[in-house]
This record gives C-alpha cells, sequence and structure tokens, in this order.
C-alpha cells in the first residue's frame, strides 16, 4: 500500500511548518469517496459529508468539487457548507437544537431538507417558514432504539438518548408536517452512532424503518428520500472498513422501498486520510512508565483522553535500540492528556517527530485553545511532492483577539 505520509516530505512540511500540525492527503480522501461511489454504484446515492468530522474549507471543496453533498449540525457548518461551494440542494441540515435564525438561514440557502428531531422544533420551523413565506422540505429523525454497539458517548439511535423521535410521535410529526401549508415532508432518516464497524445495525434499522414507511404511506405520506445517517466506522486506526459489505447488506432493502438513498459520512472519508504530527520535547520516567512528552496535546486531539481512542503513533526516524512501552503526552495541565498510551517504540530522540495516524476525522474539528495555547496549523498533501497551507498556526494574539 502507497504510504501516504512520506518521511520525506512531511519533514519538509514540518520544516515551514512547524509542529503541531495536521497533515491531510487529499489522494487518500478521494480514494475513500471513490470506494463509496463504487460500492453503492447499483444504487447512486447522494454522500453528504458530515461536515464536522474535518470542516476545514480545503477538504470540504474537494468533496464538493467531486460531487459530495454535506451534512450540517449548526449555523456555522452551513455557512462553511456554502461558502465550500456545495450545492444547496445536496445540503441537509441535523441536529438536536437548531434555533430560529439557523432554520432561516437554512431556508434561505434552499438547501435539501431539514432534519427534525422533535414535535418543538417542528412547530418553530413552520412558524419560521410562515414569517419567511415559504415551505420548508422536512425529514424527521426517527430513534429505531437500535443498539450499533460502538462507544456510549457516540451511541446515538437508542431510545433514551436525545437524538430522533420514537416511531408513534414520529407518525405525529408527519400528519402535523402534512397539514401544515408550510411544511412538506420529504424524507425519513436515522443515524445510529459512529464508529460502527458491522452492517447489521444497519439493516436492523432498515427493516423497522422500512415498515414504518409503509405506514406512512397509508397515512397519505409519500416521501423521497431515505437517509441512513453516517456512523461507518475505520479499523482501529487505519482504514475505512469497506463500504462494499455495507451497500451490499443495505441495497436491496433500498431498492424495495424506491425511495432516493442518502448516506452522512463523515470518519469514515477523512479519519484515514489525517495524520497529527508532532515534535518530541522531553522524556522522562515515572516509576514504571516511561514518558514522551510532545508538543502536540489533548488540546490539539482531544480524542485519545474523551473516548480513550487509539491513534497508531508512527516515529518519522526509526530509531535504533529495544523497543519500550511509551505513553505519549502533550504539556497540557491534566493527567489525562495523552495522545497515547502504552505504545512500543524504541526510545525517540529529542526533537524526532512523531506521526499520530488516522486523526483526519474529529481531530482538528474538535480541537480547543485550552492551556492558551493556539491551534495547530493543517496541510493538505496534493501530489507526490506538492502540499499546502489550508490554514495558518493560530498565533498568541489569536488567543485575546476578541476579548473587550
Ligand atoms: N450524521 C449525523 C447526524 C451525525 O451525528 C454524525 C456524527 C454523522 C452523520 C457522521 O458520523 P461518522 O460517519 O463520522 O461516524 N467526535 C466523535 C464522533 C462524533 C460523531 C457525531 N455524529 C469521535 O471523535 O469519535
Amino acid at each position: 500500500m502507497k504510504d501516504i505520509f512520506p518521511a520525506a516530505l512531511v519533514k519538509r512540511i514540518v520544516k515551514k511548518t512547524g509542529t503541531p500540525v495536521y497533515i491531510y492527503s487529499r489522494h487518500k480522501i478521494l480514494e475513500n469517496l471513490d470506494a463509496y461511489k463504487r460500492s453503492f454504484s447499483a444504487l447512486k446515492p447522494l454522500f453528504c459529508y458530515a461536515m464536522k468530522a474535518n470542516s476545514n474549507g480545503a477538504v470540504a471543496r474537494l468533496l464538493a468539487q467531486n460531487g459530495a453533498g454535506a451534512d450540517v449540525v449548526s449555523g456555522g457548518e452551513l455557512y462553511r457548507a456554502l461558502r465550500a461551494g456545495f450545492d444547496p440542494r445536496k445540503i441537509i441540515f441535523s441536529g438536536v437544537g437548531k434555533t430560529d435564525g439557523e432554520m432561516a438561514a437554512a431556508l434561505r440557502a434552499g438547501i435539501l431538507f431539514i432534519n427534525v428531531e422533535s414535535f418543538e422544533e417542528l412547530a418553530a420551523l413552520e412558524r419560521v417558514a410562515a414569517r419567511m413565506k415559504v415551505k420548508a422540505e422536512i425529514s424527521v429523525r426517527i430513534n429505531p432504539d437500535i443498539d450499533p454497539h460502538t462507544h456510549k458517548f457516540i451511541t446515538t439511535g437508542k431510545i433514551g438518548s436525545k437524538f430522533g423521535v420514537a416511531f408513534k410521535e414520529a407518525r405525529q410529526l408527519y400528519a402535523f408536517a402534512r397539514a401544515s401549508r408550510h411544511l412538506e415532508p420529504v424524507g425519513i432518516h436515522f443515524h445510529l452512532g459512529s464508529q460502527i464497524d458491522s452492517p447489521e445495525p444497519y439493516a436492523k434499522a432498515l427493516s423497522v424503518v422500512a415498515k414504518f414507511i409503509l405506514l406512512l404511506r397509508a397515512d397519505g405520506v409519500t416521501l423521497k428520500y431515505l437517509d441512513i445517517g453516517g456512523g461507518w466506522g475505520v479499523r482501529e486506526g487505519c482504514d475505512m472498513l469497506p463500504p462494499g459489505i455495507l451497500a451490499r447488506t443495505v441495497g436491496p432493502l433500498v431498492r424495495k422501498l424506491g425511495l432516493a438513498l442518502i448516506l452522512e459520512p463523515g470518519r469514515s472519508l477523512v479519519a484515514a486520510a489525517g495524520a497529527l504530527a508532532v515534535t518530541t520535547l522531553y522524556r522522562k520516567k515515572s516509576g514504571p512508565k516511561n514518558y514522551v512528552i510532545t508538543d502536540g496535546a489533548m488540546n490539539d486531539l482531544i480524542r485519545p483522553a474523551f473516548y480513550g481512542a487509539k491513534h497508531p503513533v508512527r516515529p518519522l526516524v526509526k530509531r535504533p535500540g529495544k523497543a519500550r512501552r511509551y505513553d505519549i503526552a502533550g504539556p497540557v495541565c491534566e493527567s489525562g492528556d495523552f495522545l497515547a498510551q502504552g505504545v512500543s517504540l524504541p526510545m525517540p530522540s529529542r526533537g524526532d517527530i512523531l506521526l499520530i495516524l488516522s486523526a483526519g476525522a474529529y481531530g482538528f474539528s474538535m480541537s480547543s485553545q485550552y492551556n492558551s495555547r493556539p491551534r495547530a496549523s493543517e496541510v493538505l498533501i496534493t501530489g507526490a511532492d506538492s502540499w499546502r497551507l489550508i490554514r495558518e498556526r493560530e498565533t498568541t494574539r489569536d488567543l485575546t483577539e476578541k476579548e473587550r
């Protein structure tokens, strides 16, 4: 397999940008999108990229230029999606807490539909649409009560979570929308969770949702779109799981329903395409533990601390000597500040670059300035030997920019 982060190129990048820096591969992102397209070629779905995974304009533009749509969850993401050039008719808006202003912006932009998640939200949307004298196209996010067997923080399709509505209530939402002059039900949606490693939860959800769609038809509600959300996983720290098995499982069920299919992949498109490059500052021991302290920290990549996520670590230079177990930790003043734990490496030298892999999704987008650390820069590798800066490193001045 081709190395998407060749050491010589990474060295040159880091020399220019410094660290910590997020490095993404254009080639890998497109390869992932192509894998989806090929696997689903019989169904020709709309792939609405979940912007939250990585909302950098260059990454978003790349996906927009290659036919993807966007799944947005805030006014900010809507702004970014429009700016990146996504066709508004390929944008959908999800999330449990849209404000009137955000809904109005979505209606003004003429997006494909808004995924509604509660009765009160539907009523609020109707008022906004009435004020604007337009008809809002909606889809209801179903909570199908299916366990996707993933981390509890990223499980969304189980009853008891804040997401979606149960079938009984959803039926009332569709009836309300159908009766309204300012609402038009066009789709149905579910999103089960994230980092799902088997097609089985999708199949289970689809079979109950299919029954519900038939019930809606009997109620006189005919829909155009079936949006099965995102969530398709990546192998621990590596490539996306082959989307073919997902396509083969959901294909027959979707075809039977005759609705246009929408998917909302985030992580699977960009995770493996990104790495966080950090520099080794110090080595130290604490009792039985060996630490490598780097200039990258939990504010740059919070996934290990927050979800216990395991990101493979690759030293750019292979040092001789026996491998030992290291915790890779940052300068942030928290014991939970680590990028990896117990990784086996020969001792890196001070100044050595480490690549924290599979960091293209929910890496930069979840980063913060905690401990008053300016956010990292971002780079896109565009060819065998070419790259460009797609976000400048923040400066210390940026930290106080908005303070009055
Ligand atoms: N659609 C909806 C409505 C979502 O809530 C999400 C993710 C996606 C699509 C995309 O899911 P994906 O294909 O990326 O799994 N920060 C966490 C992941 C949170 C996912 C939230 N929702 C992490 O770093 O693992």
